[in-house]
């Protein structure tokens, strides 16, 4: 079977989620949008995991943000936000560089860990300073937290800690945590009230959601701290890939992903020779994307380290 690295939302559901979901399929389901026992079990603890009064579990972390997004700024706002953030490289961006002198900004958006950078790792004092900046201006800040505990691990500092710097953080429970499906968005009381008025508007409100909310449970209970371990397998894999001629970084390895530029030949050709020896790496820029989760194990590093030493062999350093 081939080891796919292209992303950790590929990762499947371990035993113990399989398990939870099986026993909640056989529980009394909810009606009422907020009714379902599971679910409000899974958003108590997220709520609780990040130190926020209120959780609202949403199909994707696009939905959370976009949540987020629709409560704090109305139409002919801006919001703040680093130009290579998920929601404005993937998420139909809701942003206006242009008029940001103008328009009134309404909201601040950082992203930690940081997709397009390689899951590079803000620190906590560069959230801070930033939050800082917002609050002084009465601005609400949102956290894309998509991966928030790869960065709270990374950073030897528990969630909420992160999550306190913003108004409102959504993370996703199907990446690193490795349940099936599903995000949460999380903040105050009075917004998540509000955001299930836009949940439903979105199309998000789902039910019954009870049996990928039981997976979400066991996702926060027990997949968060072994985070580390696929932090310690992304370095292995970058300092591993860093001693084959024709690889090169343009960024350290900080959490669970690795981005390698092959320098003696292209992306797209690289991807395909590494498929034929059924590694799936993604193409991504001039670079290659590879991400650990919990189904890479050391053995699946040193096998996708010998299969770039295969296709690579022979190749030359110098470009
Ligand atoms: C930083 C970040 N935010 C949001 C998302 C969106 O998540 P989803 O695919 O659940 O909509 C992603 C997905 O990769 C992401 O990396």
């Amino acid at each position: 079977m081939a080891i796919d690295l292209r992303s950790d939302f590929v990762a499947r559901p371990t035993a113990k989620m399989v398990e939870a979901m099986a026993e909640a399929a056989n529980r009394p389901t909810g009606f009422g949008l907020r009714e379902d026992q599971t679910v409000a079990r899974l958003e108590r603890l997220a709520a609780e995991t990040l130190g926020k009064a209120d959780a609202l579990y949403v199909p994707t972390c696009t939905m959370a943000n976009q949540i987020a997004i629709h409560l704090h700024c109305r139409p002919g706002e801006n919001f703040l936000t680093e130009a290579d953030a998920h929601v404005v490289t993937s998420e139909a961006a809701a942003l206006v560089p242009d008029d940001a002198q103008r328009a009134r900004i309404a909201m601040v958006l950082q992203e930690n860990t940081h997709v397009c950078s390689g899951g590079r790792v803000l620190t906590y004092e560069q959230m801070a300073a930033i939050t800082e900046l917002a609050r002084a201006r009465a601005v609400p800040v949102h956290l894309d937290g998509s991966r928030i505990f790869n960065a709270a691990i990374a950073l030897a500092r528990p969630a909420s800690d992160l999550a306190a710097l913003a108004d409102s953080i959504s993370f996703s429970l199907n990446k690193g945590l490795g349940a099936p499906l599903g995000a949460i968005l999380a903040g105050p009381k009075a917004l998540i009230a509000e955001a299930v008025r836009v949940q439903q508007m979105f199309g998000g409100g789902w039910r019954p959601a009870g049996i990928p909310a039981a997976a979400g449970i066991v996702a926060l209970e027990t997949m968060i701290d072994r985070l580390e371990e696929d932090h310690r397998h992304a370095r292995q894999l970058a300092d591993g890939l860093a001693a084959i001629t024709g690889l090169a970084f343009d960024a350290p390895a900080e959490s669970n992903i690795v981005l390698v530029r092959p320098t003696v030949m292209e992306v797209e050709p690289l991807a395909a020779a590494l498929a034929e020896q059924d590694i799936l790496a993604l193409p991504f820029g001039r670079c290659l994307r590879l991400v650990t989760h919990h189904e890479v194990t050391a053995t699946v590093v040193a096998k996708t380290l010998a299969a770039f030493r295969a296709v690579l062999a022979g190749g030359d350093n110098s470009a």
